[in-house]
């Protein structure tokens, strides 16, 4: 398969993009990219559910940072851009020695992408160093159980078995009451998808997970809210 190159193949996004004149103009080239080459391959249905597209490049945390660069230029090659805050720092490291090991096109899975991706870059050693701390800083905070008796109730154990599946138990103080709703309801899509591009079809139901004992119990240890100025 011949591909074109990235920038030319950005500019032809682009310009379909423009042409189709929807929001997709807005997408970025990195990722139109990668989509096209999953269209490309009989891999990319596989591909395209490894993770939901949650976050675009300009909504990553400091985005024109070298950090976000990196993450954009390497981490959209055979996925969607993962999200920083999806886990805790002490989490990236593993599962960013796990992608750099497919990178380096090692592993069946490896083969497999350099194959498919036609070819998959892996950052240099300091690159990749810079792009760990990048995800450990913005990483997600964990919930202490040591602080939170309540986890033994049955909102907290409701909260710990639908929330820890994809990541760790997040910190009920990363959100105020009056945010987590909006948090809750897009996990809630993210399970959903979760729920489509994984389930087997004959048991596929659509499960609606019962949220409002868990937004209760997250808003009940919720951080403050800001002072009004
Ligand atoms: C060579 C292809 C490839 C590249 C490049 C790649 N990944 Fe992945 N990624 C995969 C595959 C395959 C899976 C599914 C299997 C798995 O989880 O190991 C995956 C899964 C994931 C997951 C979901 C699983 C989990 O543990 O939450 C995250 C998060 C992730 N990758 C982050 C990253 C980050 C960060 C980068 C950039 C440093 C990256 N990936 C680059 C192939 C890749
Ligand atoms: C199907 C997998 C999945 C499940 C289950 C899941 N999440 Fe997430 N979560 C994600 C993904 C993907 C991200 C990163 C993208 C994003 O923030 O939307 C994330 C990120 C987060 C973050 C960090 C981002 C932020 O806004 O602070 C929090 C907090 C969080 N999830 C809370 C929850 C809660 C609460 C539940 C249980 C109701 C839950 N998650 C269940 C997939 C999941």
């Amino acid at each position: 398969m011949t591909l074109p190159s990235r920038s030319r193949y950005s500019a032809l996004a682009l310009a379909a993009a423009l042409t189709a004149g929807n929001a997709a103009a807005a997408e970025a080239p990195e990722v139109a990219r990668a989509r096209y080459l999953w269209s490309q391959s009989p891999h990319g249905a596989f591909l395209e559910r490894i993770l939901p597209r949650a976050v675009e490049p300009h909504q990553l945390p400091e985005p024109r940072s070298e950090g976000a660069g990196l993450a954009t230029r390497y981490c959209v090659q055979c996925h969607y851009l993962p999200s920083p805050q999806m886990h805790t720092a002490a989490k990236w490291k593993p599962i960013v020695d796990r992608m750099y090991w497919r990178m380096k096109g090692h592993g069946n899975m490896g083969a497999l992408m350099k194959d498919m991706m036609d070819r998959v870059e892996a950052p240099s050693d300091r690159d990749l160093a810079v792009l760990t701390r990048y995800l450990q800083k913005h990483g997600m905070s964990e919930i202490d159980p040591k602080r939170y008796p309540s986890l033994e109730t049955s909102a907290g154990k409701m909260f710990t078995f639908a929330c820890n599946q994809c990541h760790a138990l997040p910190d009920p103080r990363r959100h105020t009451a009056s945010d987590w709703p909006k948090v809750v309801e897009r996990m809630k899509r993210h399970i959903a998808w979760a729920n489509v591009v994984v389930g087997v079809d004959v048991l596929r139901t659509v499960p609606v997970l019962e949220t409002e004992e868990i937004i209760r119990f997250l808003q009940r240890h919720a951080r403050s809210e800001p002072k009004p100025k």
